[in-house]
């Protein structure tokens, strides 16, 4: 199923959403310390998307059954859909905090990996691996590349480093729903897949493990584990395919690469 194409006012509601998805992940950088809970973190998050941003935060009560939390926060080997709880942060650990504000009906979704205190190498280069291949694939995204294109260049890069991509979650279309068409899966051949075209939104977010692919579900039905219990890491951002290439609408200030890229 192909993406949709957005009209000209509903990308600027994605500018305005993916803006504030942003500035959570901006805002709450700073309470990400050793002896924090996850849950800690969780409340700062939902009373500023509320209270100052007037959004909603779209994992609270998702899919089925319903996310409890208002944010994921992935620690350590969990790959994805952590949910926030009272455990504290220690020295050492990653953690991945993945936002999602709908504003004005659009959805804007995006996610970082932060480090308490002082880091091993292996997560540190766990973690700057899967940001390049977050970046490798953006810059694939221009009208008439194909889905494969940007999923082979993902795959290629965090590969090359002895890594691996988890199959089982995938980036995303965007818009009015948290996850529309296309599956943008961060795997895949050259020259397959659907063909990109200016107007589709979707996201890129890989995830990486540093032993093997494979994920196992939790008993609470959310959180996603290395089936090994390696590390895992992964980054997020919500993309506007332009004319020329392409713009990321989630971009932070933190971050080394253009909002806009024209090939
Ligand atoms: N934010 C996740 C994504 O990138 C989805 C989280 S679903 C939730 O697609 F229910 F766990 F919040
Ligand atoms: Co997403
Ligand atoms: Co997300």
């Amino acid at each position: 199923m192909s993406g949709t194409i957005k009209t000209a006012e509903e990308i600027e509601k994605m500018r305005v959403a993916g803006r504030l998805a942003a500035d959570v992940l901006q805002m709450i950088g700073p309470y990400v310390k050793k002896g924090v809970t996850t849950n800690e973190l969780n409340q700062i998050c939902h009373d500023y998307i509320v209270n100052e941003q007037k959004c909603i935060p779209a994992p609270l009560n998702y899919g089925h059954p319903p996310f409890p939390k208002s944010i994921c926060t992935s620690v350590n080997h969990v790959i994805c859909h952590g949910i926030p709880a009272d455990k504290k942060l220690k020295d050492g650990d990653s953690v991945n905090i993945d936002v999602t504000v709908i504003k004005d009906g659009y959805h804007g979704d995006t996610s970082k990996m932060f480090v308490v205190g002082k880091p091993s190498i292996l997560t540190e280069r766990l973690i700057r691996v899967t940001q390049e291949a977050l970046y490798i694939g953006i810059k694939m995204v221009k009208p008439g590349a194909r889905l494969g294109d940007i999923g082979h260049a993902i795959q290629q890069h965090a590969e090359s480093h002895n890594y691996s991509i988890v199959r089982e979650y995938c980036g995303h279309g965007i818009g009015a729903n948290f996850h529309e068409d296309p599956q943008v899966v961060h795997y895949g051949k050259p020259n397959t897949g659907e063909t990109l075209e200016a107007g589709m939104c979707f996201t890129i977010e890989p995830m990486v493990n540093a032993g093997k692919r494979y994920s196992k579900i939790l008993p609470d039905q959310w959180t996603v584990v290395t089936k090994d219990r390696s590390l895992s890491a992964q980054w997020e951002h919500t993309l506007l395919v332009t004319e020329n290439g392409v713009e990321i609408l989630t971009l932070r200030d933190d971050e080394n690469i253009d909002r806009i890229i024209n090939h």
